[in-house]
């Protein structure tokens, strides 16, 4: 090669080189929404909700993923760019889609985004940052075991009593409180009606240290001692978590440690477990939630520990029918209670059908109660008391128990309606008798005797008539009403009831 031909190709190659690196440069400088953003949030106990926008930027289109709290969305619409885009994520949820929106800009280099729950909400306003690649993915899906029965822990022979932070306090739920709640549990008259349980629900907890163990938040700065606080009492405490990599309010889950927090409840002294789906929804699908659940149900057993077993996935899957194989000692049944007599009723009225399923040690949950809570009269709540104990519904108070009025407390502690709930055959009522807002149930009870309550979920008071054998009531018996806490005579082949708005005529028929 003579000298001219060496330098032509040399420059040749400088240019390739040159004409690659621009090339290389333009494909790695990504579009300017392409990354992985982060809001991060304060709670007020030392940890953060976060939303995670893992976006990738193409021209006018966005796709990607948004992770947030217990969900996971794939993006599935987008328009705009830079200045302005809205993004549309989707996920399967059970059998029905959930969508989130939101809306955005870059601002420098950061996105600010407003998003609604619902349409008609206030918009809620946030600013994302960029994030390392990588952080905030969802972990990789672990394989189910096969199912097996888990044999019965024995508990729950009648259906739990106590107390859940979760109706009243939500996230402001701290040691302090469930020492106070406890406190007054035992002094208040509920412990000795039977309360027993003291169960704090989500937002409990912190991340996990080096070895993988669950650390609580500032909130709770010490389980072990509260649990001992609880238990001097001569109580119970009861936490939660759930299956998933996050809780319901976006906290840590249990995933991938269901063993591993088992051992730690049981070495901080918990007594009850309540395990929420959450976000187990963005790994597995309804049908797997046996085998989900059975994770937990024979971890706890493992322990040796008694725990209850508290199954919370909001009825999926027809629960009652398998809850009790998975070592559950009760299931929620429906979504979540709200103190609103629509909520309750619509709740209460709806069990019917599932009452074959319940039975000792295992039991069907409506949901906590509210009584107490404030936005239904003492009529409504003596209604929801009533209506629990013949579903022999789990008995969990969600109020706050240091400043309930003596009304409230008599609903509560009532021992008339607490037995009913109670009784050791462990058989929930059913409907016998229905009139338009009228209704009659019946709850077989131990000793021969049965449970009467007579509903009237109407808004004027009304007058019920019927005739005894079309209750299946048959014979003579003695009567005694729950609430007015009289004898009645037996009134002959008929019987007439005034029930009051929204109230209720509670009978225990016995020989
Ligand atoms: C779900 C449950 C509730 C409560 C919250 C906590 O909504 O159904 O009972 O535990 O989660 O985040």
């Amino acid at each position: 090669m003579n000298h001219r031909s060496s330098i032509a190709l040399a420059t040749a190659i400088v240019l390739s080189v040159i004409a690659i690196t621009i090339a290389v440069t333009a494909r790695q400088s990504p579009e300017p929404l392409t990354g992985n953003w982060v809001v991060r949030t304060q709670n007020n106990d030392g940890t953060f909700r976060t939303t995670y926008l893992n976006l990738k930027q193409e021209g006018a289109r966005i796709t990607g993923t948004i992770r947030v709290t217990q969900f996971f969305y794939h993006i599935s619409e987008s328009t705009g760019g830079p200045d302005r885009f809205t993004i549309t994520g989707s996920m399967m949820d059970g059998k029905s889609e959930r969508r989130v929106q939101y809306e955005g800009k870059l601002v420098g280099d950061e996105l600010h985004i407003t998003t609604r729950r619902r349409p008609t909400d206030n918009p809620t306003q946030m600013v994302a940052v960029r994030a390392p690649a990588g952080e905030g993915a969802l972990p990789a899906r672990n394989p189910l075991p096969s199912l097996h029965k888990v044999p019965d822990n024995g508990l729950a022979r009648t259906p739990p009593m106590g107390w859940n932070s979760w109706n009243k306090f939500a996230s402001r739920v701290d040691d302090a409180t469930v020492r106070s709640i406890a406190d007054a549990m035992a002094s208040s008259g509920m412990k000795d009606a039977g309360y027993l349980y003291i169960n704090i629900d989500d937002t409990w907890e912190a991340g996990r240290d080096a070895r993988g163990n669950i650390q609580t938040n500032k909130k709770f700065p010490d389980m072990k001692a509260l649990a001992d606080y609880v238990h001097s009492k001569g109580l119970k405490l009861g936490i939660y978590s759930s299956p998933g990599p996050n809780t319901c309010a976006g906290y840590e889950g249990s995933y991938g440690h269901e063993e591993q927090d088992a051992r730690t409840y049981a070495a901080w002294g918990i007594d009850y477990l309540k395990y929420d789906w959450c976000g187990a929804r963005t790994l597995y699908t309804d049908e797997e939630m046996p085998a989900v659940y059975q994770i937990m149900g024979d971890a706890l057993l493992k322990t040796k520990r008694p725990i209850v077993y508290s199954l919370c996935q909001y009825g999926r899957l027809d629960v009652w029918k398998w809850g009790a194989d998975v070592g559950g000692n009760l299931w929620r049944t429906t979504g979540d209670i709200r103190d609103a007599w629509d909520s309750m009723t619509r709740i209460g009225f709806s069990q019917n059908d599932l009452a074959p399923w319940a039975k000792p040690g295992h039991w069907n949950d409506p949901d906590m109660l509210e009584i107490g809570n404030g936005a239904m009269n003492e009529t409504e709540y003596k209604t929801h008391m009533s209506l629990w104990a013949m579903l022999a519904a789990p008995l969990l108070s969600g109020n706050d128990l240091r400043s309930m009025s003596p009304e409230i407390l008599a609903i509560l502690t009532n021992r008339d309606v607490v037995a009913i709930d109670q009784d050791k055959l462990g058989k929930q009522g059913r409907r016998v008798w229905q009139s338009g807002d009228q209704e009659i149930w019946s709850r077989p009870l131990s000793g021969d005797a049965q449970a009467l309550a007579f509903f009237n979920r109407g808004s004027a008071a009304a007058t019920v008539k019927v005739k005894w054998t079309d209750l299946n009531v048959n014979g003579k018996w003695k009567m005694r009403d729950l609430w007015s806490h009289q004898s009645v005579d037996w009134p002959g082949s008929d019987y007439s009831v005034t029930i009051p708005a929204h109230g209720v005529v509670l009978l225990r028929l016995s020989h």
